[in-house]
């Protein structure tokens, strides 16, 4: 491909080992973005005449529509999109098309157009996590009032409400949100005018390409733009989190549809059954996000790993970046748009809800607290508590159901008011600080999210 150095072509096993062509032609769009501002830069420096600049803007507004339209055919003997699309206009408007080039390598440009796919990415990430956010806020105000017991080690804890644990949620999704944005920050600098490492003799306005392109700003230093790859990194991770999250969300959503837990069903067109068992309705797309979430850490670990041993600046290793970016955006604009239709198709069960939330352990540390009320330091009263428990449990009795006398056989700082803490109502009432299950502080965070994401 390169005249004048090489006396021998590249062999076909070597191309085929370089091109990137069948995968990062997805750039197309930001890569003829990026060849129009840097052409009008050119073109203001009088370096192309209005003339030529006019026939490489239409030459590649052409170009995009062909490669729209399905009518373009991209070429694995020129390796990958830059080449591809360059080439292709040189073939249709001659002369000017080989200028196009001035002052710009493709190791700026590969930076500029990763980092314009990335931005319009994460835009319409934030969108889809939105989205995600909406249809779990509408189902906690569903079920606002359906009580459920809160786990820690899949044991029962303590009561907590379907809105508070679909709250967690969205908040895990708002900070996702936070990140993703702040990452965009860091996206949203434009590399064009590094070159190849060393920016060029000839200066074009790089504050007026990035204006153009959208960026907030140019990046300081050519040789660290040419071989940052921080911001793929970082939105990575920032996916990669996004993925934990909606796993966790998958595993609480297998085991409430559950036989043994029944709090929710899902609904038909959201699961799949068993070729074998008849009786099967299993949460697959529960599972496959669980499951995915190990291809978005893989893709997060294969470019850090890329990148370490590095030298400054471009090494071809850097290629490598691009097959794990587009699977996690890829993956993750899935995830939240399936499991956002699967959470706004889910029933939960109230009945079977209110039946688990009815065991009395799940009040033992109120009971405790009943007793610091009454002088009882706390360690002493979870002591006297843990007898309780342990009578409830060997005699077959609900905590509630011991008697006054069984009580105060354990300690006379039981009062004849000790039945008052198997109270659901009370429970709730009394957990008043911020972040509580407290019904009021429910409606105030429903309330906070539905007008944020209005
Ligand atoms: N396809 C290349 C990549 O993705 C573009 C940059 C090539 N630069 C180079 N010096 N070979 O990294």
């Amino acid at each position: 491909m390169w005249s004048g150095r090489f006396s021998q072509p590249n062999t076909d096993l070597v191309l085929r080992y370089g091109e990137s062509v069948s995968y990062d032609w997805k750039l197309y769009e930001h890569d003829i973005a990026g060849s129009i501002a840097h052409a009008r830069a050119q073109r203001n420096a009088g370096m192309l005449t209005d003339e030529e600049f006019e026939a490489i803007r239409s030459g590649l507004l052409g170009i995009l529509a062909d490669i729209q339209a399905g009518n373009f055919s991209w070429k694995m003997q020129l390796e990958d999109v830059h080449m591809n699309i360059e080439s292709e206009l040189t073939r249709r408007i001659g002369s000017p098309g080989a200028k196009l080039h001035t002052a710009r390598s493709r190791n700026d440009q590969v930076a500029t157009d990763t980092r314009l796919y990335c931005r319009a990415q994460i835009d319409a990430t934030l969108e889809l996590l939105r989205d995600m956010q909406r249809a779990l806020l509408l189902k906690a105000e569903e079920y606002a009032e359906v009580r459920i017991p809160g786990y820690t080690h899949l044991q029962r804890a303590q009561p907590v409400t379907i809105a508070h644990h679909l709250l967690a949620y969205v908040e895990m999704l708002g900070r996702d949100t936070e990140r993703l944005s702040d990452c965009r920050r860091r996206v949203n600098v434009s590399p064009l005018g590094s070159g190849a490492i060393a920016g060029s003799t000839i200066n074009l306005d790089r504050a007026a390409i990035a204006a153009e392109l959208g960026f907030d700003t140019v990046t300081e230093n050519s040789m660290d733009a040419i071989a940052d790859r921080d911001y793929i990194m970082e939105t990575l991770f920032c996916l990669s989190l996004i993925g934990t999250h909606l796993s966790r969300l998958s595993e609480d959503l297998v085991l409430w549809s559950s036989a043994e837990f029944g709090f929710c069903t899902l609904s038909d067109a959201h699961t799949t059954g068993s070729s074998l068992m008849p009786q099967k309705k299993n949460p697959d797309v529960c599972e496959l996000t669980r499951g995915k979430s190990g291809r978005l850490y893989g893709n997060l670990v294969s470019v850090m790993v890329a990148v370490k041993g590095l030298p400054l600046t471009y090494n071809r290793d850097l290629q490598e970046d691009k097959e794990p970016l587009f699977d996690s955006f890829e993956t993750i604009s899935l995830a939240l748009r399936v499991n956002a239709e699967m959470v706004a198709g889910m029933r939960i069960n109230p009945d079977r809800c209110a039946d688990a939330v009815s065991d009395p352990l799940l009040l033992a540390t109120d009971l405790a607290d009943y007793l610091v009320r009454r002088g009882v330091p706390f360690r002493h009263a979870h002591e006297l508590v843990g007898k309780a428990v342990a009578i409830a449990v060997s005699t077959g009795t609900p905590l509630s159901r011991l008697t006054l006398e069984q009580f105060q056989a354990i300690s006379p700082e039981y009062g004849a008011d000790v039945h008052s803490v198997f109270n659901l109502d009370r429970a709730f009432a009394l957990r008043t600080n911020p972040g509580a299950p407290n019904p009021d502080n429910t409606t105030r965070r429903l309330n906070y999210w539905k007008q944020k994401l209005s």
